[in-house]
């Protein structure tokens, strides 16, 4: 075994060790293979947050899966209302039919899962459905259904596996709890 590597200064502590992410993401793809078996499974992937996780995931199930990957900007800023969602970079394809499975990095307030629900919706897929690396429900302001979720966090500010603090940390194999001060 290797020294343990020392963590970047601004993290304090890891949450999910790169081991217990993997294990637990094999547990979730063996379900959503048994879900989707015969069924033309697709998963929507929302960049870049969800790549990280989509691509383990993609691997780990075992029927035929296409991918596809949006990518959204949200203006929550003080002088906005929060939670102002709309798409930057649309789907390449059409959902038409198709079984939806949208992968999300994490569901915090609930606001971009339940925009991107109502326009993923409207395009008549066969089915549709949330699946996301972390769901935070503690800080839920929109009800959205999420069918496939690997952990449940406390609130704290999260990196790793796909989630950024001002754009770093996103390659973090391990989920990671940032030193911040709303974190305290
Ligand atoms: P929601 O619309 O509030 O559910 O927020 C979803 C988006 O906020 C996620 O896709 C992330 O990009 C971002 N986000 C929320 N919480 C965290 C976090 O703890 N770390 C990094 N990004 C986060
Ligand atoms: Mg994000």
């Amino acid at each position: 075994m290797s020294e343990p590597k020392a963590l970047p200064a601004e993290i304090e502590r890891i949450l999910y060790t790169e081991e217990q992410v993997q294990q637990r993401i094999r547990e979730v793809a063996v379900e959503i293979s048994n879900r989707y078996r015969g069924c033309d499974l697709k998963l929507i992937g929302v960049l870049k947050g969800s790549v990280f996780f989509l691509t383990a995931l993609a691997r780990a199930i075992d029927i035929p899966v296409k991918i596809d990957f949006l990518s959204i900007s949200s203006f929550s800023t003080k002088t906005t209302a929060p939670g102002l969602v709309r798409i930057a970079k649309d789907l390449d394809e059409s959902i038409e039919g198709e079984d939806v499975l949208l992968v999300e990095d994490i569901v915090d307030t609930g606001f971009t899962a339940r925009y991107l629900l109502q326009t993923l919706a409207a395009r008549s897929p066969n089915s549709l459905a949330v699946c996301t690396l972390l769901d935070r429900t503690s800080r839920r302001i929109v009800q959205v259904p999420v069918e496939f979720r690997c952990f449940e966090i406390p609130d704290r500010f999260v990196v790793g596996c796909g989630l950024d603090y001002k754009q770093l940390y996103r390659n973090l194999g391990y989920v990671a709890v940032m030193k911040l001060e709303r974190n305290q």
